[in-house]
């Protein structure tokens, strides 16, 4: 497996920030994983698109370099996420490339998982 060389920052409503390592081809999920990043409830579906729990907001700029545009299905779960944005986007839908390096991304302040309704 290579090395994880990539840098992807999480900013956190509070302030804070987590910093995740990624390999070229992780996922935004993978990192937080990988990285066991303190993002409570993110991801609960597994990347699987059947919850809304890893939304994630993008700057404009990086917004529009995703290379994947957001499918039906990606669109159907961003409808349900809590406090959806312009350029917001699921993290288990975005892969960390070499272009990707040094990412910031902005974590929501709350999580919504619709599998729990
Ligand atoms: Fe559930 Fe991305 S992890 S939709």
């Amino acid at each position: 497996k290579p090395k994880p060389n990539l840098k992807v920052t999480f900013e956190l409503d509070d302030g804070r920030e987590l910093i995740g390592k990624a390999c070229d081809g992780d996922t935004l999920l993978d990192v937080v994983l990988n990285n066991e990043l303190d993002l409570d409830g993110f991801g609960a579906c597994e990347g699987t698109l059947a919850c809304s729990t890893c939304h994630l907001v993008f700057s404009q700029e990086d917004f529009d370099r995703i290379p994947n545009k957001i499918t039906d299905e990606e669109m159907d779960m961003l409808d349900l996420a809590y406090g959806l944005t312009e350029t917001s986007r699921l993290g288990c839908q975005i892969y960390i490339t070499k272009e990707f390096d040094g990412l910031r991304v902005k974590v929501p302040p709350a999580v919504n998982d619709v599998r729990l309704r």
